[in-house]
């Protein structure tokens, strides 16, 4: 008989998953739970909302394409994927440069944070939901990212850290979203986690020598569990073209804006990591934009123009601002005080200049599936 326990990536629903993980928090670390704990604009937060409005979903009217999609998400093809295996090459922990360690420590626990914060949202609609159709999405969402959010979790204690997932779910602060934020915000999300994540796995393809952890080589299968639950997101926001037209437009430009802005600063505060990937931060932002964008055209009936010429220009000043409000809050005192405020509204100013950019206009096409393509 086999005692050996079983993996977070064997598990077959989120509540096997996290039982795996909840036997494993006694080497959990409280540091990195810390980090995990913070919620500023930049940091991955847990999201709830009102369960009952999406609970009524109908999604008949995109049946062909759900019930395709769904048996993708059934016959799961990551089954067993998210752990180590042979092609898991030893880190060396204690030789990685300080200050790309910390980077990339900082990274690991800011995408675990926010794949566990996706297990939350997805687990909370499928306990409590009763259309059959909803809870079956979310239930298998919810599986892939408890096994993402596992598996990042064994490479950080690989690193002697690893984030407390049961005391995040019970003392984490929630922000409650109505859905149709959550629909934009989660479907750009899961595109744009698609896009990052194999942006960097081709890189890495093309330069083997900047690979400088094994988990990079997950990337590829892990980008089609984001796809395909981006894909669940467009068919959710089809099934009501409201959510898509009128006064919407302008919430979707504005989540848009914020989340392409949120990851250009976020990216810029971790040069080492960059360096050590042989990625210029500035290339790589726009890469994943573009990928974005044109994904995101499958239900969004605009796109950011991001070749203005304000758009680079613009979050460049916003990335100062944000450097400076980080060393205003490091010096404190009044004149620490004082340069916080000051950037704040520079870096309010920055991301009105960045929503002001007119918009690209298009048709959506009539079939919103695709297929993941780079
Ligand atoms: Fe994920
Ligand atoms: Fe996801």
């Amino acid at each position: 008989m086999n005692m050996m326990p079983k993996h977070s990536a064997d598990a077959t629903t989120v509540e096997e998953g996290l039982a795996i993980q909840e036997e494993q928090s006694k080497f959990d670390s409280a540091a990195a739970t810390e980090v995990a704990m913070q919620n500023t604009l930049l940091t991955p937060r847990f999201y709830t909302t009102d369960f009952d409005e999406l609970d009524a979903i109908d999604v008949s009217g995109v049946r062909r394409d759900w019930d395709g999609l769904i048996s993708e998400m059934e016959a799961d093809p990551n089954k067993g994927h998210f752990k180590k295996n042979e092609d898991w090459d030893r880190v060396d922990w204690d030789g990685m440069e300080p200050e790309l360690k910390k980077e990339f420590i900082d990274f690991l626990i800011s995408s675990c944070t926010a794949e566990f914060s996706g297990c939350v949202l997805y687990k909370e609609m499928k306990r409590r939901g009763k259309n059959g159709d909803i809870v079956q999405l979310f239930q298998l969402m919810a599986r892939d990212e408890a096994r993402h959010a596992g598996f990042i979790n064994d490479a950080l204690r690989e690193a002697g850290v690893a984030v407390n997932l049961g005391f995040l779910t019970q003392k984490k602060k929630y922000t409650y979203f109505r859905p149709k934020f959550i629909y934009y915000a989660t479907y750009l999300s899961e595109k744009i986690g698609y896009a990052r994540y194999i942006t960097i796995f081709r890189h890495l393809q093309a330069h083997p020598e900047h690979r400088f952890h094994p988990i990079f080589k997950w990337f590829e299968e892990w980008c089609g569990d984001e796809f395909r639950h981006g894909e669940a997101f467009a068919l959710l926001m089809k099934t009501d073209p409201k959510l898509t037209s009128g006064v919407n437009v302008f919430w979707i430009k504005f989540f848009l804006t914020a989340v392409y802005a949120t990851m250009y600063v976020r990216d810029h505060q971790r040069p080492a990591f960059h360096k050590a990937l042989g990625v210029d931060p500035d290339w790589y932002a726009h890469e994943v934009f573009t990928k974005t964008s044109k994904l995101s055209e499958q239900i969004f009936p605009i796109t950011l123009d991001i070749e203005h010429p304000r758009w680079q220009r613009t979050l460049e000043a916003l990335q100062r601002a944000n450097v400076a409000i980080a060393e205003g809050k490091r010096d404190g005192g009044l004149a620490g005080r004082w340069r916080q405020a000051i950037n704040s509204l520079k870096a309010a100013g920055c991301f009105a200049a960045l929503y002001t950019i007119p918009s690209v206009k298009h048709r959506v096409p009539e079939s919103t599936r695709l297929e993941p393509v780079y």
